[in-house]
């Protein structure tokens, strides 16, 4: 099984290479099932349903998101017409949507994906994500062997603490929401493919995905600054993981696309 994840598409440029580089992705590389967190598709905050129908046929077949999913107004409605959006998991009862589900990869098999936020530097409040990990990964094993973990968070000591707490329960365990690819791409001694954060699709001349210039001036003087989205110079980063019918990784892959 070969999955394609990809990290947080940002705006109108973010959702032009994911429609550009996605099916060619998918058509060179046998990928059977692709992830992508989509938290900043809607000009750079949350999701919209008119965006994601944009990405209607691009080959995604599965959703994730962050601490951004409720930035616009309608999708709290929305996310009920679109079951392969996740919300994390580990969000308080009672919002809408769901944290995690079975999907059917294109070869006809079952793959889990379960969406978890952190709460280390992250203003967005929520139940504990290792808790939840433990008692949702348990179950979803239960359904199939291939079980893909977002979990969107800021601190990469929280987000290795998840890879190496679901180490031999989850297939892969990547990590989303910074914007900033790390390079710590591995496999687990338990089989579970990890990475701290996968990036983004947007920007590379830009401060995580926005313009630079009103950013400074937000570091610089402390006044309140629009920061717009860039759409010029986009790179859409992901990363693959192969996994063995056991639902253990194989391999693990950092790629990027350019725009032109
Ligand atoms: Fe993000
Ligand atoms: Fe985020």
């Amino acid at each position: 099984m070969r999955v394609l994840f990809i990290g947080d598409i940002v705006g109108e440029g973010g959702r032009a290479a994911v429609k550009r580089f996605v099916p060619e992705l998918r058509a060179e590389l046998g990928i059977e099932f692709c992830i992508a967190n989509g938290e900043n598709m809607a000009a750079g905050n949350g999701y919209s349903a008119t965006c994601l129908k944009d990405l209607d046929g691009a080959g995604v077949d599965v959703f994730t998101s962050g601490d951004h999913i409720w930035d616009q107004k309608n999708f709290e409605q929305e996310i009920l017409d679109f079951p392969n959006v996740l919300r994390p998991a580990n969000f308080f009862e009672g919002q809408p949507g769901a944290g995690y589900g079975v999907f059917s990869a294109s070869n006809g098999q079952q793959v889990a994906v379960l969406n978890l936020i952190g709460r280390t530097f992250l203003a967005q409040a929520s139940n504990c994500p290792f808790q939840a990990a433990d008692k949702i990964s348990a179950q979803l094993r239960e359904a199939t062997p291939f079980l893909m973990v977002d979990f969107h968070a800021e601190a990469t000591s929280e987000k290795i603490a998840m890879g190496r707490f679901l180490d031999g329960r989850a297939s892969a365990v990547l990590g989303t929401h910074t914007h900033v690819p790390t390079a710590d791409e591995q496999i687990f001694p338990g089989g579970t493919a990890y990475q701290t954060d996968v990036g983004m699709v947007g920007s590379r001349k830009s401060i995580l995905g926005r313009e630079i210039d009103p950013v400074l001036r937000k570091f610089t003087t402390g006044m309140p600054s629009r920061f717009n989205v860039c759409k010029n110079g986009i790179r859409l980063h992901a990363t693959i993981v192969e996994l063995d019918e056991n639902g253990r990784a194989t391999s693990i892959q950092r790629i990027h696309r350019d725009l032109p």
